[in-house]
C-alpha cells in the first residue's frame, strides 16, 4: 500500500531542517524523499527567543526542502519541560466488557486532564502498561474484557508560552503544526530497536542547545529530561577561555576539540588562521563541560534507578555527540556502556540525514505518520484551533 507524504521541521538550537519522506510504520522504516537545512537563528537553549529570526530560519529550510504548506510535525525541548508518570482508572460500563480504542482513547483524555499549571500544557501522553481487574503486564488492552482498566502513563507537559511561541514561529512560514513532539523522543524513534527498548536502554541526544534525555524498559518510555545545556556552552567556554569570538571557538572544537584531556600533549600548539593556541588548555575546557553535562545526565537517571535498569546501555546521539572521546567520557561517568547511533532504517537517496545530528529529524517523520498525540488544546493553546490532523495534504510538494 502507497504511503502517504510526512513533514518534519526539527527547530533546533544550531540548525532547522524540514524534512519530508513516507513511513511503513508496520516494517518500521522511513524513506527521505527530501531535506532542507539552515542556520537556527532566534533560539536559545532550545526555546525561542526571537520569533521573526526563528521564523526565517524555518522559512529557509522549507525552501530548501521544497516544503511550501500543509501540516508538519514539529519538535520542542528546552528546560520548560517537565514529565512525570502517572496512573488514570476508568469503570467499562460496556455490557460485553471488551475494552476499545475508544476507551483507551478516554483513558489518554483522562491523563491530559491532570492537575497542571494554568500556564502549562501536556504534550504527550504515553502508555506505559495497563491493569486490567488487577492483572498486571497488559501491554495492548484492546479487544480484552475487563470491567476495571488503570492506565499507567508517562505525561509530558511544558509551558504554553514556550509551546506557543515555537507554533507561531512555524505558522509564520505558511504550515499548519499539527503535531508537537518531545525531541528525545523522536530521536529514540530514530535511532532505537525495539529490542533495545525492551531490555532496558537510556537515549542521550547531545544538542547545540540542549541534551535531551529518553529511557525505556520493558518496551515501554520510563523517563524523559532536557538539561538546558548542550554544543554551544562547550562552544561559548572555549570563546571565553581563549578570549575569540564565538565563531572561532566553534571552528577550533569541531577541527582539534577532544574531552579527552590526559591524551593530549601539554606543550602542543594548534593554528586557527594565525594564531597558535594550547591544545590541552581547549581540551581541559570541553572537559570540564562534558563532565557537567554527564554528571546531570548520571543525577536524572538516578532519580529513576535507571542506570541498573538498562542493559542496552547509553545511546548517544545529536550533534554533540560527535565530539571527540565524548563516549569514552560517558561511560567513565554513567559507569554505562555507550555507543553512539545515528538514525537507522533510513531509505532514499538523501544520504546525509545518516548522522547524529538527524536523529530529531527522522523521528518526527514517524511521529508525523502515527495518529495519536495531537498538538496540545485548551485555551490559548495555539495561534489556530486544532483540526482534523486526516485533513488532506495540499499540493505543497514541489517537484524535485
Ligand atoms: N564533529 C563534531 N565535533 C564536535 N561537535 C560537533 C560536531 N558536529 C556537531 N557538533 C556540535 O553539535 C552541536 C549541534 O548539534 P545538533 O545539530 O544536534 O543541535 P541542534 O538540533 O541544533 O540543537 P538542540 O537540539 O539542542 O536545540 C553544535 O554545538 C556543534 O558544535
Ligand atoms: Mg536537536
Amino acid at each position: 500500500m502507497a504511503q502517504s507524504l510526512v513533514y518534519g521541521i526539527d527547530v533546533g538550537t544550531t540548525k532547522v531542517v524540514a524534512i519530508a519522506g513516507r513511513v511503513d510504520p508496520r516494517r518500521g522504516w522511513v524513506e527521505v524523499l527530501s531535506m532542507g537545512e539552515a542556520p537556527s537563528y532566534g533560539l536559545k537553549r532550545g526555546v525561542v527567543v526571537d520569533r521573526k529570526a526563528a521564523a526565517d530560519s524555518v522559512a529557509e529550510a522549507m525552501e530548501a526542502c521544497g516544503v511550501r504548506g500543509g501540516q508538519v510535525t514539529v519538535g520542542i525541548a528546552g528546560s520548560h519541560i517537565s514529565s512525570f508518570n502517572t496512573e488514570v482508572t476508568l469503570l467499562n460500563r460496556s455490557r460485553n466488557l471488551t475494552v476499545t480504542d475508544r476507551f483507551v482513547r478516554r483513558l489518554e483524555q483522562e491523563a491530559r486532564q491532570l492537575d497542571l499549571d494554568e500556564d502549562e500544557r501536556v504534550i504527550h501522553v504515553v502508555p506505559r502498561g495497563y491493569v486490567l481487574d488487577g492483572s498486571e503486564g497488559v501491554k495492548n488492552p484492546v479487544g480484552l474484557a475487563a470491567r476495571k482498566v488503570t492506565m499507567r502513563a508517562h505525561v509530558v507537559s511544558g509551558a504554553l508560552s514556550s509551546i506557543q511561541n515555537l507554533l507561531r514561529a512555524v505558522e509564520d512560514c505558511g504550515v499548519r503544526v499539527s503535531k508537537i513532539v518531545l525531541e528525545p523522543l523522536a530521536s529514540a524513534e530514530a535511532c532505537l530497536l525495539d529490542a533495545d527498548r525492551e531490555s532496558g536502554v537510556v537515549l542521550l541526544d547531545m544538542g547545540g542547545g540542549t541534551t535531551d534525555i529518553a529511557t525505556f524498559f520493558r518496551g515501554a518510555l520510563t523517563h524523559t529530561a532536557v538539561i538546558p545545556i548542550g554544543g554551544e556552552s562547550f562552544t561559548s567556554d572555549v570563546a571565553y577561555g581563549l578570549k575569540i569570538p564565538q565563531h572561532k571557538a566553534e571552528e577550533l572544537k569541531l577541527r582539534y576539540g577532544t574531552v579527552l584531556s590526559s591524551n593530549v600533549d601539554p606543550v602542543a600548539a594548534v593554528q586557527l588562521d594565525d594564531r597558535y593556541f594550547n591544545a590541552s588548555f581547549i581540551s581541559q575546557i570541553l572537559e570540564y563541560r562534558a563532565r557537567e553535562v554527564l554528571e546531570y545526565v548520571r543525577d536524572s537517571l538516578d532519580q529513576t534507578g535507571m542506570r541498573d535498569l538498562a542493559p542496552g546501555g547509553v545511546v548517544l546521539t545529536g550533534g554533540g555527540s560527535s565530539l571527540d572521546g565524548m563516549t569514552g567520557l560517558a561511560e567513565e561517568v554513567l559507569g554505562m556502556r555507550v555507543r553512539t547511533a545515528s538514525p537507522r532504517r533510513v531509505k532514499g537517496e538523501v544520504k546525509p540525514v545518516q548522522k547524529p545530528q538527524y536523529a530529531t529529524s527522522v523521528g518526527l517523520l514517524y511521529f508525523s505518520a502515527r495518529n495519536d498525540d495531537p498538538r496540545p488544546k485548551g485555551k490559548g493553546a495555539g495561534t489556530i484551533s486544532f483540526g482534523s490532523i486526516v485533513e488532506a495534504v495540499k499540493g505543497w510538494f514541489r517537484a524535485k
